[in-house]
């Protein structure tokens, strides 16, 4: 059978996306009746992690451990690669003792000619691109507290960045309605929004995006990398704060999602995030139970 890798959430398919939310709420539901699983005893993943990372880390850490396994993390300085050994020579020798891959980098075309070379699956733990293990998350949180998320309208108010553009790959794969509020100039890929057809909206107004919304949906206005751009990104994204008064335009049930590490008083106000429609920290935990679902579909369900 052909390797499968999760680069971006296109990878699986709509019916495959949604087995694996429906196996990340039972995972997580029968680890907490005290069940133990350990599928994945004797199988190593390595991390190789070129940026920080507090959720993304962790959880596969864990996930691994509950799952019987092991995983071995890897800084950019502490291998070879750090000093010009080729991807493709590293993805080689990788693929002859550990089982899987998760890769944290800026560039996603590095994590594709690692997949490319790679003879294990290799998952994408974040790249400028796309996140598309925290949308596993998010859906996953949705379908938990709200039902399914076909046909919902979410918008996304912010930057038109690596996790909106998972945002908008979900849209397409779980047959939801999204509009996203960007400044001109912070817009998300062009070629990723033309693709998404009706799907995906997008507007320069917060308030358009988040009427009757089921779901508002930011991130950091300054994504690793863009430290630099900080104050200017401040200021060009200012409007784009969520706060009380854009809730208000949302749905009476809607939900606040951020991926996190989340900047009060920046793309969002201390008292929606820690507000009653937060449900930030549900995200963070799925990413615990989404990702092992994830795991198991890549390295039980293939073989
Ligand atoms: N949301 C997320 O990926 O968080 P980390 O950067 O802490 O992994
Ligand atoms: N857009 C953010 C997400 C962090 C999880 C970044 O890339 O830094």
């Amino acid at each position: 059978m052909t390797v499968r890798h999760f680069l971006s959430l296109l990878d699986l398919g709509a019916d495959e996306l949604r087995a694996l939310i429906h196996r990340g709420v039972e995972i997580k539901q029968a680890m907490r009746a005290g069940q133990a699983y350990h599928p994945l005893s004797n199988r190593t993943l390595a991390m190789i992690f070129d940026k920080s990372s507090t959720r993304t880390r962790i959880s596969f850490e864990v996930a691994m451990t509950q799952f019987g396994g092991n995983a071995i993390f890897l800084s950019p300085g502490s291998t070879q690669l750090g000093r010009g050994e080729p991807i493709e020579d590293t993805a080689r020798v990788m693929s002859g003792m550990v089982d899987a891959v998760v890769i944290r980098t800026s560039s996603h075309s590095m994590v594709e000619t690692f997949a490319a070379h790679a003879q294990i699956p290799v998952i994408n733990g974040l790249t400028d691109r796309f996140h598309p293990c925290q949308l596993l998350a998010d859906v996953q949180t949705y379908f938990e507290l709200r039902g399914d998320i076909r046909g919902r309208r979410v918008a996304w108010v912010g930057d038109g960045n690596n996790v909106c553009h998972s945002w908008i790959n979900a849209a397409r794969r779980f047959d939801f309605v999204l509009t996203v509020a960007t400044p001109n100039g912070y817009r998300p890929d062009a070629s990723l929004v033309d693709t998404a057809g009706d799907a995906v909206t997008l507007t320069d107004d917060p308030l358009t995006a988040a009427q009757d919304a089921d779901i508002v949906v930011t991130d950091t206005w300054a994504s690793m990398g863009q430290e630099s751009e900080k104050e200017r990104r401040s200021a060009v994204f200012e409007p784009y704060r969520v706060d009380a008064q854009l809730m208000r335009r949302a749905a009476s049930d809607a939900v606040f999602m951020h991926c996190l590490p989340a900047y009060r008083g920046h793309e969002v106000t201390a008292d929606v995030i820690d507000g009653p429609q937060s449900v930030v920290w549900a995200q963070a935990e799925n990413r615990l139970h989404a990702q092992k679902a994830l795991l198991e579909f890549l390295l039980v369900a293939q073989k």
